[in-house]
C-alpha cells in the first residue's frame, strides 16, 4: 500500500461491502453535510447506474465502483465542465498506473482499443438555479476477465487486467484517481476551464473524428468533432460548414 497524497479528496472514505448504488449513498452523505472529497466505495453494486438511465454492471471485487462528493462554487451551467474534468482525472490515473493508453470518448467514456473500460456519471442536486452539490460517479472495470462479462457486453467492454495483461491494484488506482481529481479541481479553481479543456482534447479520441451525435433533445447531428467550446459542449462541424454545439446525449464514432 501507499500513502494517499491529497488534502481533501479521499480523506473521508466510506467502504461498503454491497450496496444498491454508491451514488445514492454519497448523495445521502452530501445531504448530511459531508465535505468535498468525501468518497463512497463498494465491493459490489446491486443496481449500479449508468448515464441515460442505463444499468452499470458492477460485479463483486472486480472493479472500482466509487462516488465522490463535489461542492462546486460555479453556477449550474458549468457542471458539464466537471464531467469532463473527472474524465481527464480517471484517464490520467489509468495511464499513470497501468501504462495503458486509454482515450476519452465524449463526454466521458474511457476506451481502450475501442472498448469501454470506465464510465462517469455526474449527478447534481440543485436549488433555485444553484448547485448544492454534485456526485461524481466513477466505474472502472479493473480486474474483470473476459468470461466475467455478460454476453451483451463482451464486444463492448474491456478491463485494465485484460488490456495490461496483469492484475491491477485497486487501492493504488483509487489513490491515483483521487490525487488527479484534487489536482485538477485546484487547477480549475485557479485557472478556469481552459487548461482542463486542453488536457481533455489531448486525451480525446473524439476530436477530428467524424461523429453522429444525438442531442438530449433527440436531434441527430452528423459531422466532424472539432473541439470543446468554453462551456464544455462538443462542437460538431457539419459538411455544410455549420457548427453545432452538442451539450448532452451520446455520440457514435
Ligand atoms: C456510464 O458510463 O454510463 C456511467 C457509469 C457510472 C458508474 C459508476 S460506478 C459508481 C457509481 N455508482 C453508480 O451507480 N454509478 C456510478
Amino acid at each position: 500500500a501507499r500513502a494517499l497524497n491529497t488534502e481533501s479528496f479521499g480523506q473521508r472514505i466510506v467502504i461498503l461491502d454491497s450496496t444498491v448504488s454508491t451514488q445514492q449513498d454519497a448523495m445521502r452523505l452530501a445531504e448530511e453535510g459531508a465535505p468535498e472529497g468525501t468518497v463512497v466505495l463498494a465491493e459490489e453494486q446491486t443496481a449500479g447506474r449508468g448515464r441515460l438511465g442505463r444499468k452499470w454492471f458492477s460485479p463483486r471485487g472486480k472493479g472500482v465502483w466509487m462516488s465522490i462528493v463535489l461542492r462546486p462554487t460555479q453556477p449550474l451551467g458549468f457542471t458539464p465542465q466537471l464531467t469532463l474534468l473527472t474524465g481527464v482525472a480517471v484517464c490520467r490515473a489509468i495511464r499513470r498506473l497501468t501504462g495503458v493508453e486509454a482515450g476519452i470518448k465524449w463526454p466521458n467514456d474511457l476506451l481502450i482499443h475501442g472498448r469501454k473500460v470506465s464510465g462517469i456519471l455526474l449527478e447534481s442536486a440543485t436549488e433555485d438555479q444553484r448547485v448544492r452539490y454534485c456526485i461524481a460517479g466513477i466505474g472502472i472495470d479493473v480486474n474483470l476477465n473476459t468470461d466475467d462479462y455478460p454476453e451483451e457486453l463482451t464486444q463492448l467492454g474491456t478491463s485494465l487486467k485484460i488490456e495490461a495483461e496483469r492484475e491491477i491494484d485497486r487501492t493504488e488506482l483509487i489513490a491515483a484517481v483521487l490525487e488527479e481529481m484534487e489536482q485538477l479541481c485546484r487547477l480549475y479553481a485557479e485557472q478556469g476551464f481552459q487548461p482542463i479543456a486542453m488536457l481533455w482534447e489531448a486525451l480525446s479520441v473524439t476530436i477530428n473524428r467524424s461523429v453522429r451525435a444525438h442531442t438530449g433533445q433527440g436531434i441527430a447531428v452528423e459531422g466532424t468533432a472539432v473541439g470543446l467550446d468554453p462551456s464544455g459542449a462538443l462542437v460538431v462541424e457539419t459538411d455544410q460548414g455549420e457548427r453545432i454545439q452538442v451539450i448532452s446525449g451520446d455520440i457514435q464514432l
